[in-house]
């Protein structure tokens, strides 16, 4: 298959701003290759890079992967990193699919952040959906054991085909967070990205889901 079709993504890749090239910067922290030793941690879909940013807060010892297609956000963690020698996070631009084809060994990854995935919510585009079983399947073999994955989304479509796909790949991931308490993700201490706040002022209440790859 044709690697650019391959790859694609649908939406945006720049804003509007006119400075919208990777700055200097975002290269020098453009990712190489995945290092199996360390703590791997990745976000898929970055957008703005508020949840990147906030990750990188808490696990100073330990690699961020933000992983984007749309430019603007990449830069903006990049701008808000301070020393670009010392730090430890690193820009992918580009599909995920991609990232762990090209770049990831086999059991390199100890963690996934999936927030608000783009929900497709028109019948005929589900099939644009980033998280389905086949993910599942695919992501298995790259994550470490007891590795962990969490995924946020406000759509009561899309999580229900999550929560399904879960069960269908029980043997191999564990659902963590089985109560309401749990699961409130505007009550827990979780990143506050540009789509939980869009998914706030909709009155919806979105859905968070920890799982274990076992
Ligand atoms: C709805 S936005 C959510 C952004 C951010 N996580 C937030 O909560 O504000 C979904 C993002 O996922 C990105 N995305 C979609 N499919 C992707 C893929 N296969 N690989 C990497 N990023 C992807 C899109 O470019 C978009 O920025």
């Amino acid at each position: 298959m044709n690697y650019k079709f391959k790859y694609r993504l649908f939406g945006r890749s720049k804003g509007r701003s006119k400075n919208n090239k990777l700055i200097e910067k975002a290269i020098k922290m453009k990712l190489k290759k995945i290092d199996q030793t360390k703590y791997n941690i990745i976000d898929i879909g970055s957008g703005y890079g508020e949840s990147t940013l906030e990750i990188v807060k808490y696990n100073s010892d330990k690699i961020v992967i933000a992983c984007e297609k749309y430019i603007d956000g990449l830069n903006n963690i990049a701008k808000k990193i301070k020393n670009v020698d010392a730090n430890n996070v690193r820009l992918f631009q580009g599909n995920v699919h991609q990232l762990l084809d090209e770049n990831c060994p086999d059991n390199s990854i100890s963690e996934i952040w999936i927030l608000f995935p783009d929900p497709w919510p028109k019948k005929k585009h589900y099939k644009r959906r980033l998280i389905n079983y086949d993910f599942f399947l695919k992501i298995k073999k790259y994550l470490k054991k007891d590795s962990i994955i969490h995924i946020a989304t406000d759509s009561r479509a899309y999580i229900s085909e999550i929560l399904f796909n879960v069960y269908k790949i029980k043997n191999d991931f564990q659902w963590l967070n089985q109560s309401k308490r749990e699961w409130d993700y505007a009550n827990l201490s979780l990143p506050d990205t540009k789509y939980f706040q869009k998914a706030l002022k909709k009155g919806f209440n979105p859905f968070y889901l920890k799982l274990k790859k076992l």
